[in-house]
């Protein structure tokens, strides 16, 4: 049986998600998203706005009046391939002529407005992430002027929070839910702080009758989101609500909804929000914390704020916490000034930790940042690569030893649908994030299933279905997990 490599994972990260069609509406929007999770989301918000204003969703961008690409900017990879997806479409508007709205959404917008716009007259509309209620407005100037439609405005206190998400990708069991935008870290290499604007918070009373509602209509799962969702406050009436208390108040809501975030930082990686972990059975016991380099010199060039010994700390206190708590993280090879030795610093820190998975890319300089200003990007690109493809290949070994010493266990698995090779097999995940595939039987997406697993890639576990359970079930039963 063929099965998702690490490399299909990474280019999946990469790939755009296309909305899938909806039927109301009388003008029809094609949306393409980039980027991370975040993005997703957003998109679900843009959806939302457009439906309030008559726009229904296809998935034929041949059959649109708007072509909309929600952008990210955080290599230069990305960004050039929604380039390459923008000439495409305005190729064909020009070849055949056809009146369209062709628009910019997300990280690209405020960066690019000037160059789109006026060098390249590519786009009729240019949109940040802070501006998506502006969207029909927008769209009508751009229709009654024949001129350009911009607005990049970032706010301080825009978090979307009385817009019910259109989740029109949804697999009905598990969905993303935006709890905060923004990031004020300020990390060397990062243009997220540019192209996204200040940190801030959505109210506590938002999220917990956003996931209310998604358990009522049966979802199974929910992964709260954020640029540095661990750094989430909010602050009513004299009361401060912090990550850890947030999370606790959404796992309340249905001892069969499981919770997860993305992506924290672990300067904010508190033990009250590691006794959550352990105390909660319904929040995951899996964590994506990335650490983005091994050597302490390095980290501080990034402007990380922990050193190698302290992040390493960290990792052994969650552990003694939540002793089967699962890491997955992000790494970046070949950032400004990187020596040999401190790149074997990275390779040494990931023998250390033994992550289950890893998010591994080459540096990419990028506008604007602390990095850019300050430091030559001097790693020369075949370096870069070399060393990018040790720490890869060393990522895989450990990730398949520790998918090999799942063999023999039982898991639980929430049914997400069919697999992606064969309609015969379902598949999910386990608690550990970890995906899992198993023949279908008679179980169905929102399913918990217990699963023997047999077999394993670096990707995947291959298993045997057991029978159905439930969390409280699993709850009473920790041995089993
Ligand atoms: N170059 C390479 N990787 C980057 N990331 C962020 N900025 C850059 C950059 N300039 C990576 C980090 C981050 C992840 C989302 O993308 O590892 O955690
Ligand atoms: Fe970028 Fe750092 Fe903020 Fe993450 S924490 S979004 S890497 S600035």
């Amino acid at each position: 049986m063929q099965l998702i490599s690490d490399l299909t994972l990474l280019d999946d990260l990469d790939a755009p998600k296309v909305a899938a069609g909806d039927a109301g509406g009388t003008r029809r929007v094609y949306i393409e998203t980039y980027g991370c999770q975040m993005n997703v989301s957003d998109s679900e918000i843009v959806a939302a706005v457009l439906r309030e204003h008559g726009y229904g969703l296809t998935q034929d961008p041949e059959a649109a009046d708007v072509i909309l690409l929600n952008t990210c900017a955080i290599r230069e990879n990305a960004e050039q391939k929604v380039r390459r997806r923008l000439d495409v479409f305005r190729a064909d508007i020009t070849k055949r002529g056809r009146a369209l709205t062709l628009g910019v959404l997300g990280c690209m917008a405020e960066r690019l407005r000037h160059k789109l716009l006026e060098q390249e007259h590519l786009v009729d509309l240019v949109v940040g992430p802070d501006a998506y209620r502006d969207l029909p407005r927008l769209l009508d100037e751009a229709a009654d002027t024949g001129q350009a439609a911009v607005n990049v405005h970032l706010s301080r206190e825009e978090t979307y929070a009385d817009i019910a998400p259109v989740r029109y990708a949804t697999n009905g069991v598990t969905a993303f839910v935006s709890i905060m935008r923004g990031c004020d870290n300020m990390c060397a290499f990062c243009v997220v702080p540019f192209t996204r604007g200040r940190e801030r918070s959505r109210p506590v009373s938002s999220i917990l009758s956003e996931c209310a509602r998604l358990v009522e209509q049966g979802y199974k799962e929910v992964t709260v989101l954020g640029q540095n969702v661990n750094s989430y406050r909010y602050e009513q009436d004299g009361t401060l609500v912090g990550f850890p208390e947030l999370l606790d108040r959404i796992s309340r809501l249905s001892p069969e909804l499981r919770v997860r975030y993305s992506t924290s930082h672990p300067k904010d990686c508190s033990d009250e929000l590691l006794h959550v972990h352990a105390e909660r059975p319904n929040v995951c016991n899996y964590i994506h914390l990335p650490v983005q380099h091994g050597n302490t010199d390095v980290l501080r060039r990034m402007r990380r704020t922990y050193t190698r010994e302290q992040y390493l700390d960290l990792i052994e206190r969650a552990r003694r916490i939540c002793p089967t708590i699962s890491f997955s993280t992000d790494i970046i090879a070949g950032f400004c000034g990187e020596t040999e030795e401190e790149h074997r610093d990275t390779l040494s820190l990931l023998e250390t930790v033994r992550y289950d998975h890893a998010y591994m890319f080459m540096y990419s300089e990028r506008p604007d940042t602390y990095a850019a200003r300050k430091y030559a990007d001097d790693v020369p690109e075949a370096v870069k690569k070399r060393r990018l493809s040790e720490i890869i290949e060393l990522q895989t070994g450990i990730a398949l030893e520790r998918n090999r010493a799942e063999i023999g266990r039982v898991v639980t698995v929430l049914v997400e649908g069919p697999s992606k090779r064969s309609e015969a097999q379902l598949s999910g995940r386990a608690d550990n994030n970890k995906m899992v595939v198993f023949d279908r039987q008679d179980f169905r997406p929102g399913d918990y299933v217990h699963v023997r697993i047999t077999d394993c890639t670096s990707a995947t576990l291959i298993g045997e279905p057991l029978g159905k359970t439930t969390l409280a079930e699993q709850a009473a039963r920790p041995a089993m997990v």
